[in-house]
């Protein structure tokens, strides 16, 4: 085992998150831990604030109200870049990689590896791939050339890279919304053993998804949002689908009572 022997500190705390656009509250008091190696699955309906949240933990949005706290310590993020800075790496759906660049390029961009001779900069080519190599054979990814062009590779193979990006960031924190969405079965199986594998490798994910398998799957923990507020928390173990459908509908007593509640 590595230094994960005290998991008694949440990697990350939020408290009391609130997001307000104009008059529509998208985020109502929330409160919520995420703890290093555990994979973290948000879900609710459309609109119920995922993204909303998961925005404010990449820098994206700033939270109306409350604080986010990260190894204990208060933050405030003004930019993604923020974010990144402080190890959190969020794949959006649209993943946002380069078509006509190679894989390692793409893992990469905008912080290669350059060495300077006579104050003239040069690419460190070798380096850069050996590197992406390295992640990803350390993922199984089975892509055997990082100089492959992205344009070239299929659906989950460009999550693979994705992936590889948050590593060669040393994100601590790996944020995907819906990274299976539009794979195929076999994709989405390889797409579930890679955030498996970060878990492992210490890095604690949060997934957003509208899969119930997908989410049994891999899923340590399951938080649902309705309308903005967090309902409902289980341990994957101590719950299944028909519950969390029940409480992603309202239609779990628990639901019921907090919402007649407020
Ligand atoms: N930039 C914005 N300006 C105004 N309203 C917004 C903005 N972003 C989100 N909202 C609203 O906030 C609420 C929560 O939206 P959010 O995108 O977080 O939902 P979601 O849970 O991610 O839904 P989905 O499953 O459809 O992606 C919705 O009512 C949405 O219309
Ligand atoms: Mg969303």
């Amino acid at each position: 085992m590595t230094a994960t022997a005290a998991p008694s500190l949440p990697l990350v705390i939020a408290r009391g998150i609130s997001k307000r656009f104009g008059a529509l509250t998208a985020l109502a008091n929330v409160d919520l831990e995420i703890h290093q190696g555990e994979v973290l699955a948000l879900l609710g309906d459309n609109g119920a604030g995922k993204s909303t949240f998961i925005k404010i933990l990449a820098g994206a949005h700033a939270q109306t109200d409350g604080t986010l706290s990260i190894d204990g310590a208060p933050v405030t993020f003004s930019s993604p870049q923020d974010a990144a800075d402080a190890g959190i790496a969020t794949i959006f759906q649209e993943l946002a990689l380069s078509e006509n660049l190679s894989i390692s390029e793409n893992v990469f961009l905008g912080r290669e590896i350059v060495r300077r001779v006579a104050g003239i900069p040069f690419l460190c080519r070798g380096a850069m791939k050996d590197r992406v190599g390295a992640l990803l054979k350390e993922l199984d990814a089975h892509i055997s050339d990082p100089e492959a062009p992205v344009g070239s590779l299929s659906g989950g193979q460009r999550q693979a890279v994705a992936i590889c990006r948050a590593l060669n960031l040393n994100a601590r924190l790996v944020i995907m919304d819906e990274p299976t969405a539009a794979l195929a079965v076999a994709e989405t199986r390889k797409v579930l053993s890679l955030v498996r594998r970060l878990a492992e490798r210490g890095c604690a994910v949060v997934l957003i998804s509208h899969n119930m398998a997908d989410v049994f799957e891999v899923a340590d923990r399951i938080v649902v949002f309705r309308r903005g507020r967090k309902v409902a928390e289980r341990r994957r173990e101590a719950s299944d689908p028909e519950e969390v459908v029940s409480l992603i509908t309202g239609a779990h007593p628990d639901v019921r009572a907090l919402e007649k509640a407020s």
